[in-house]
C-alpha cells in the first residue's frame, strides 16, 4: 500500500522525457521529441514525446500514455511496480502505508512463497553445478542435449538429487517450516506425519514470472529406463499455488519479453526444451504453453508485447490437428497468427539444434502461412475430391474467420479464402452470417424486448458485407469522436466572460445522448469535474485512473500536438490553427453530429413504417418522418450538404 500523496508526488516528479530517454534515443522536433519506436522495428521514427503534456504517442503501434504507462508497456510492469520504479529513480522514499491485517497476511504468505521458491531454485542449481550426483547426471544430461553452460544459467536450470527428503532437510537447517514447502508445492504430504520431496532425481526447469521470480518447476525424468512396473511421467510439474496459476503463465516469457517486443512477434511452441533450444540458437522471442492447451490469459499476456504470434507445429499431422484450436483463440484475441509446420519427425528443439538460428529463421520465413492457407493445406488431398469434406473445410475456415473481432480484417480473409478455395465469396459470406446468427441466437434469452433487439442485430450481421462508407465504425462514432476531441482541446477557452467552450458544447448537446460508450464516459467525467469547479485538462481526466479513458483522451489530443508541429517543421506547411476559426469548427462539428443522429432516427423510423400494422400507426410514423426530415434539411442547408 503506497499512500495517495506519495503516488501524486511521484507522478508530479516523473518527467516523461527523462523516463523515455532511458529507453529511446530522442531528437528534438519542434516543441516535441521524436525517435524510433521501442515497440516496433521501424525505418522512419514515428514515436513522439510531448513534454508539455507529459505524454508519449507511438504511431507505429498506436500506443500512447504517460510515464507510468510507458514503463508498464516497456517493462511489462503493473501500475504499482511502475510507481515503485519511478520512486526509486527520483529518490522518493516510499513509505508503505500500514496494510490491514488481512492484506499483510496474504502478502506475507505470498512473499514467503516467493522466498521459499527462490531458496529451492538455488538449491537445485547448487546441486547441478557443485554436487557430484548433479554434475554426473544432470549437467551431463543437459550437455548431451546440446545446452551450453550459458543457456543453462539463463534459464536457472537445476537438478534435484535422488533423495526422499533432501530439500526438506536443507529447508529445516535454514529454518523454513515444512508447511510452507507444502504450500509452495515443493513437498508432498502422505499423511499427518509423513512428507517427502516432490521432485527427486530429475532435471529442474524453473518457471519464472514476468519479473523473473521463480513461481513453479517442471521436473524432467532422465532418460534412463525406469524400473519395471513403475511408469513414471516424463515431467512432474508444480501444482497450482497462491503464486502459480498455470493458465496465466507462459514458460520463457521472462527471458523472451524484450525480444518479443523488438521482433514484434512471438513464437509459440509446446515444450520447455523447445524454448531453450531456440533461445540458444539466437531466436529469443519464444514462449511455450507447456503442454497444456493455450488459454485466453496466455494470449493476453503475449499481446502486451506484440500482436503477432507464429505457432510452430511438430511435423506430424496428428499433433497438429489436436492443437489448431489455439489458432482460433489467438484470432479471437484480435491478434495476427501465422503457422509453421516443421519437417516430419522434427520439433522446434531438434530442428533449431540441427539448423542453427539463421537457417531455422530462413525455414520459418519460407514456410509460414496465414491460418487459411495452413488449414487448407492441412486437409489437402483428403478433401480435394470429396465434396462433403470440402464443405467441412469451408466451415472450419469460416468459423476461424468469424472469431476475428475486426470486420475489415474479416472481409480481407473472406476474400482470400474465396480465391484460394476457388469459390464465390458470397457463399462464404452466407456461411459466415449463419455462424454469427447461431452465436447470437445461442446467446439470447427469450423476452419480447430481447427478441426485437435480436432482430436488429441480425439485420446488422446481414448487412456486414455492404461496402459502407466507413465499414468498421459508423458516422455517429466519428462525429462523437470529433466533438470530444474539440471538447478536450478547447473546452477551457472562454467564449465570453464565464462562458467557456465546454459550456457551449454541453448546452448544445443537452437533450442528446452520446451513443459511443467511451465518449459518453469522457463527457460525463468532464461534466462532473467541471461541476466540482475544476478546470478540466487531459491530466484531470487521466487522474480518474480509468485506463480506457486515459488512453482515449491521450489518443485524441496528442496527435494534434505532434502532427501540427511536425507538418510545419517538415513540410513548411502552415497548418491554419483551429483556434483562429474555432467558433466555426465547433459549430460545424455539432451540426454534423446532430445530422448523423437524425439520419439514424430516420432509418429507424423507416423500419417502423414497414412494421406498422394499420393505417393509423402508419400515419403517425409518416408524420414523425416529416418532422425528422425537415430538421435534417435545415441542418443540411447550414452545412451545405444536399440530402435526398
Ligand atoms: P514434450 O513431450 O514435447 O516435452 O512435451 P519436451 O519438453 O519437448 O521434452 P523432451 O524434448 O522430450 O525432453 C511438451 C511439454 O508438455 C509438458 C511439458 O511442459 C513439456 O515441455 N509435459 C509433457 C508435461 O507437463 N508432462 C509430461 O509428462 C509431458
Ligand atoms: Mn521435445
Amino acid at each position: 500500500m503506497i499512500s495517495k500523496e506519495i503516488i501524486e508526488e511521484i507522478k508530479a516528479r516523473a518527467d516523461i522525457l527523462d523516463v523515455v530517454s532511458d529507453y529511446v534515443n530522442l531528437k528534438k522536433a519542434g516543441s516535441n521529441f521524436r525517435g524510433f519506436s521501442p515497440f516496433n522495428n521501424e525505418k522512419t521514427p514515428s514515436f513522439f514525446v510531448v513534454p508539455s503534456k507529459g505524454f508519449f504517442k507511438d504511431f507505429s503501434s498506436g500506443k500512447a500514455g504517460d510515464s507510468i504507462s510507458f514503463l508498464m508497456e516497456m517493462e511489462g510492469m503493473s501500475y504499482m511496480e511502475a510507481i515503485r520504479q519511478l520512486g526509486q529513480k527520483y529518490g522518493i522514499t516510499i513509505e508503505e502505508e500500514e496494510p490491514t491485517e488481512e492484506e499483510l497476511l496474504a502478502k506475507n504468505e505470498r512473499d514467503s512463497l516467493y522466498i521459499v521458491m527462490k531458496f529451492a531454485a538455488q538449491w537445485y542449481q547448487d546441486h547441478l553445478w557443485k554436487q557430484e550426483e548433479g554434475q554426473a547426471i544432470g549437467l551431463t544430461y543437459f550437455h548431451e542435449r546440446g545446452f551450453s553452460d550459458e543457456t543453462i544459467r539463463a534459464f536457472d536450470l537445476g537438478y534435484s538429487p535422488d533423495l526422499w527428503d533432501g530439500l526438506i532437510q536443507e529447508a529445516k537447517a535454514k529454518s523454513y517450516n515444512v508447511e510452507l514447502l507444502e504450500k509452495a508445492g515443493l513437498v508432498v504430504r502422505k499423511d499427518e506425519a509423513k512428507v517427502y520431496d516432490r521432485f527427486r532425481g530429475r532435471v529442474m526447469f524453473p518457471i519464472h514470472s514476468l519479473t523473473g521470480r521463480v513461481i513453479a518447476f517442471g521436473a524432467r525424468m532422465l532418460s534412463k529406463p525406469s524400473a519395471p512396473g513403475f511408469d513414471q511421467p516424463k515431467y512432474i510439474n508444480s501444482p497450482e499455488t497462491d503464486i502459480y496459476h498455470k493458465s496465466h503463465v507462459l514458460y520463457g516469457i521472462y527471458q523472451a519479453k524484450q525480444a518479443i517486443r523488438q521482433e514484434d512477434n512471438a513464437f509459440l511452441v509446446e515444450g520447455y526444451t523447445d524454448v531453450i533450444s531456440m533461445y540458444q540458437a539466437g531466436i529469443q522471442n519464444v514462449v511455450a504453453s507447456s503442454g497444456t492447451s493455450l488459454t485466453h490469459e496466455q494470449i493476453k499476456l503475449i499481446s502486451r508485447y506484440t500482436k503477432n504470434i507464429t505457432v510452430l507445429f511438430d511435423g506430424d499431422a496428428a499433433g497438429i490437428k489436436a492443437s489448431v484450436r489455439g489458432i482460433d483463440m489467438i484470432l479471437e484475441g484480435g491478434l495476427n497468427v501465422k503457422a509453421v509446420v516443421l519437417p516430419e519427425g522434427e520439433d522446434p528443439d531438434s530442428y533449431a539444434r540441427k539448423l542453427g538460428g539463421t537457417a531455422f529463421t530462413k525455414y520459418v520465413k519460407e514456410h509460414q502461412q496465414d491460418f487459411i492457407r495452413f488449414k487448407i493445406a492441412l486437409f489437402q488431398g483428403e478433401a480435394q475430391q470429396d465434396p462433403i469434406k470440402k464443405a467441412g473445410i469451408i466451415r472450419d475456415i469460416v468459423t476461424s474467420i468469424s472469431k476475428i473481432p475486426d470486420p475489415i480484417q474479416r472481409q480481407v480473409y473472406l476474400k482470400e479464402s474465396g480465391d484460394l478455395l476457388n469459390m464465390d465469396e458470397s457463399i462464404l459470406l452466407t456461411e459466415l452470417n449463419k455462424i454469427h446468427l447461431q452465436q447470437h441466437r445461442s446467446a439470447q434469452k427469450k423476452t419480447a424486448f430481447e427478441e426485437t433487439y435480436a432482430a436488429e442485430e441480425e439485420e446488422e450481421v446481414f448487412s456486414e458485407y455492404e461496402p459502407a462508407e466507413e465499414p468498421s465504425k459508423g458516422k455517429i462514432y466519428y462525429r462523437e469522436k470529433e466533438i470530444t476531441r474539440l471538447l478536450l482541446l478547447y473546452g477551457q477557452l472562454e467564449v465570453e466572460e464565464n462562458f467557456k467552450v465546454f459550456h457551449y458544447i454541453f448546452k448544445e448537446l443537452e437533450d442528446l445522448t452520446i451513443q459511443t460508450d467511451i465518449y459518453q464516459q469522457i463527457h460525463q467525467l468532464y461534466r462532473q469535474k467541471s461541476e466540482a469547479g475544476q478546470a478540466v485538462t487531459e491530466a484531470t481526466l487521466a487522474e480518474a485512473g480509468i485506463p480506457e479513458i486515459t488512453q482515449e483522451v491521450i489518443d485524441l489530443v496528442v496527435e494534434h500536438y505532434v502532427l501540427s508541429d511536425n507538418w510545419e517543421l517538415k513540410y513548411n506547411i502552415y497548418v491554419p490553427r483551429e483556434t483562429s476559426i474555432l467558433h466555426q469548427v465547433i459549430e460545424r462539428s455539432i451540426l454534423e453530429l446532430k445530422f448523423a443522429y437524425l439520419e439514424k432516427l430516420i432509418q429507424e423510423n423507416r423500419q417502423k413504417l414497414l412494421e406498422a400494422a394499420d393505417t393509423e400507426s402508419q400515419m403517425k410514423v409518416l408524420e414523425a418522418h416529416h418532422v425528422l426530415k425537415n430538421s435534417q434539411m435545415e441542418i443540411a442547408r447550414y452545412l451545405g450538404i444536399v440530402v435526398s
